[in-house]
């Protein structure tokens, strides 16, 4: 076929930090993005799908210092352990980028250059507040009692040289993008969060340069500046594609990127840097940005302290990598947050894959050796009252399928293939073989009945085939389908593609084993892993406004109350070093209240504080330690305030 003439598909993931193993969230990322670009790539796209690690910065500098090796060394090695897992969890990326690799380099500065000769880079200064000892800036909010946060020293007004990208110059021009392109980024109200929390109020001119540290690409013509590591990040999307340099043949090939697919964390960046860089270099933008979630392990937001990092090797080596992608995919709605339970994942396997799917498989093809000595008879179109049913509910699901991997509905598509899967085993019932078995003039029916069976199976095969490409070429194997034509996504619906002779095997071997749930989980939890070497990420809070909670309406808030309370006596938790035990004055009542503040806050300078309380939370014991109710506080980046009340507001005022 003619290249020139294919649709092409351009995705990528997110450039990861590489500062440590990989943990699930990560790997969530990646295999969703290769089940879009296997499913494009079956759909006849020529396909491009880029992932690689973003290697630059303080953080990796430190982590390689961490590690007693030169940054360049550290950084590789992490890139062969991710190329690695990649590997262990069948990802088909066709490259992989380091922003430390000289082809990245050496077309990011220059991007870099022709910012700065356009205009839109100009060189400021950076006003902060700076704390010597810490070496960092912080905000005057951020700031406890007119101190350093983390070492409460004193803090200086400072003015350092930087260089800024004039993103003013923009905003307007990406708000018009925006509503002329309702689709750019997905799910919908991930748009809406930044409108209404960046773009309206009005965007500041962005740093586009540090001096406090070494390791990342100096600016062109002035090395004390080390170029911001989004700058740096972003434009791999492109100088992985040859932009700017001699053989630009990918670039011009692929681009403008048909999805980049990230984590919520980082949408602003990719929404609005990403755009207005792009802008500026007068290319055009990406088609889509899609969003997913974050998943909790369990319940509880994974974290290297409460020892809850799922490794994504320890789970494929123990389940296979086909139970894995799936599982990742099949509750959670991409795009909106959710949980990763190891009963819910073991339950799949056990009901959904070895019973569903894998008996379906293992029953068709003993009956195929048993009624037909393994020979898959032709197809005859449809003869029981029970094939055009069939046939129709598979042409629906084809349908359905297609048209939610179009919105990136991995769920749904899942969803849609099983309810396939219990509507054949539903047809076994209905067709009843065994009887039919039992009158030789039943023969046609029979056969229809082990074609249609055959077909079911092979029609599900291909439509799992970008989720689970093993199990897809097992279920092949054990069908004896051989043949390309009948393994296409071009033969879905159609009936007439096996060979004459084809010949499902002797017996059937289970696909996936039946586990004992309560073994399982067990085992699952004492493998969760405290490992330090676990990224930093997995610590890593959602920061920006309003971008981990759903809108409810007033009645949802209204059955929230909250009322002044002051603070009368304060002591540590006798068991837990971060918990704090409060008598809480509330007007008519006093209540203890255990909030974990500790780590911010003296018992002592808390006396005679008034708080906000929500006092209908249920009671609970934290450590064996009554709280009836609990304290407001502000927390961003490891730092806690409470809230400044007026003073003269009486105990026990609502707050609404
Ligand atoms: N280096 C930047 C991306 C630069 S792209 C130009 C970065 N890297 S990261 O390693 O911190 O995060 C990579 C991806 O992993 C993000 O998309 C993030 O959302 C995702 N996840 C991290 N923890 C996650 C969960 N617990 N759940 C789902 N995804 C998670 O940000």
């Amino acid at each position: 076929m003619c290249q020139k003439n294919k649709k092409t598909f351009y995705i990528t993931t997110p450039i990861y930090y590489p500062s440590g193993k990989f943990h699930i969230g990560t790997a969530y990322t990646t295999i969703a993005t290769d089940v879009m670009a296997r499913y494009k790539r079956l759909r006849g796209y020529d396909v491009r799908f880029l992932t690689g690690l973003d290697e630059h910065g303080q953080k990796i500098e430190e982590k390689a210092k961490e590690a007693g090796k030169p940054p360049k060394v550290y950084v590789d090695e992490m890139a062969e352990m991710a190329k690695a897992l990649w590997k262990r969890l069948d990802i088909t990326h066709d490259d992989f980028i380091q922003t430390t690799e000289v082809r990245h380099q050496q077309l990011m500065a220059n991007i870099f250059s022709k910012f700065v000769e356009n205009g839109d880079i100009y060189k400021g200064e950076y006003e902060g507040l700076y704390c010597t000892p810490c070496e960092s800036y912080y905000t005057e909010s951020q700031l406890m009692k007119g101190m350093c946060p983390d070492c409460n020293r004193a803090v200086n007004r400072v003015k350092e040289a930087s260089y800024f990208f004039n993103m003013k110059k923009y905003a307007n021009r990406l708000i018009q993008y925006y509503e002329a392109h309702p689709d750019f980024i997905s799910p919908g109200f991930r748009m809406n969060e930044m409108m209404n929390n960046f773009l309206k109020p009005g965007l500041e001119d962005l740093s586009v340069s540090r001096m406090t540290f070494d390791w990342g690409v100096k600016v062109p013509n002035d090395p004390k500046h080390v170029i911001y590591v989004w700058v740096d990040a972003l434009t791999n999307y492109i100088t992985a594609l040859g932009y700017g340099s001699d053989d630009d043949a990918l670039f011009n090939r692929y681009w403008p990127a048909d999805v980049h697919v990230v984590g919520k964390d980082i949408v602003r960046f990719h929404t609005i840097y990403w755009p207005i860089f792009l802008m500026a270099l007068d290319l055009p933008l990406p088609k889509q940005v899609f969003a997913h979630g974050f998943f909790t392990v369990n319940g509880e937001k994974m974290s290297k302290s409460k020892g809850n990092v799922l490794d994504p090797d320890m789970l494929s080596n123990q389940y296979g990598v086909d139970a894995v992608r799936y599982a990742l995919l099949r509750d959670l709605p991409f795009g909106q947050d959710g949980d990763f339970s190891s009963k819910a994942f073991v339950e799949r396997i056990n009901f959904d894959l070895a019973n569903d799917l894998g008996n379906l498989l293992n029953r068709t093809v003993s009956m195929v050796n048993k009624y037909f000595k393994g020979i898959v008879p032709l197809y005859a179109g449809c003869v029981t009252a029970f094939d055009g049913e069939l046939e129709q509910f598979i042409a629906e699901t084809v349908q359905k399928v297609e048209l939610n991997f179009e919105k990136m509905q991995f769920s749904l598509i899942l969803s849609d293939i099983w309810a396939l899967v219990s509507r054949t085993n539903k047809y076994i019932d209905e067709t009843a073989p065994w009887i039919l078995a039992k009158e030789v003039e039943n023969e046609a029916q029979l056969a229809a009945v082990m074609r249609h069976l055959v077909e079911s199976l092979r029609q599900i095969a291909i439509l799992i085939g970008p989720f689970m490409p093993t199990t897809t070429h097992q279920m092949f194997e054990q069908l004896g389908i051989k043949n390309e034509a009948s393994q296409t996504w071009a033969s879905l619906n159609q009936y007439e593609t096996l060979p004459e002779a084809t010949t499902v095997i002797k017996k059937g071997i289970p696909i996936f084993p039946r586990l004992e749930i309560e073994d399982e989980v067990a085992y699952i939890q004492a493998q969760m892993s405290k490992d330090a070497d676990f990224v930093e990420q997995v610590d890593k809070e959602v920061v920006e406004k309003g971008e981990d909670a759903p809108t409810i309406g007033i009645e949802d808030f209204t059955k929230i109350q909250l009322k002044v309370g002051q603070i009368k006596a304060c002591v540590q938790h006798p068991k837990a070093d971060r918990l704090l035990v409060s008598q809480v004055d509330l007007g008519d009542e006093t209540r203890q209240i255990v909030s974990g503040i500790a780590d911010h806050y003296e018992p002592v300078e808390l006396i005679g504080k008034k708080v906000v309380v929500v006092t209908n939370l249920k009671p609970v014991k934290l450590r064996g330690e009554l709280s009836e109710g609990m304290v407001l506080a502000a927390s961003a980046d490891g730092k806690l305030s409470l809230p400044e009340l007026i003073d003269e507001m009486p105990n026990g005022s609502v707050v609404k």
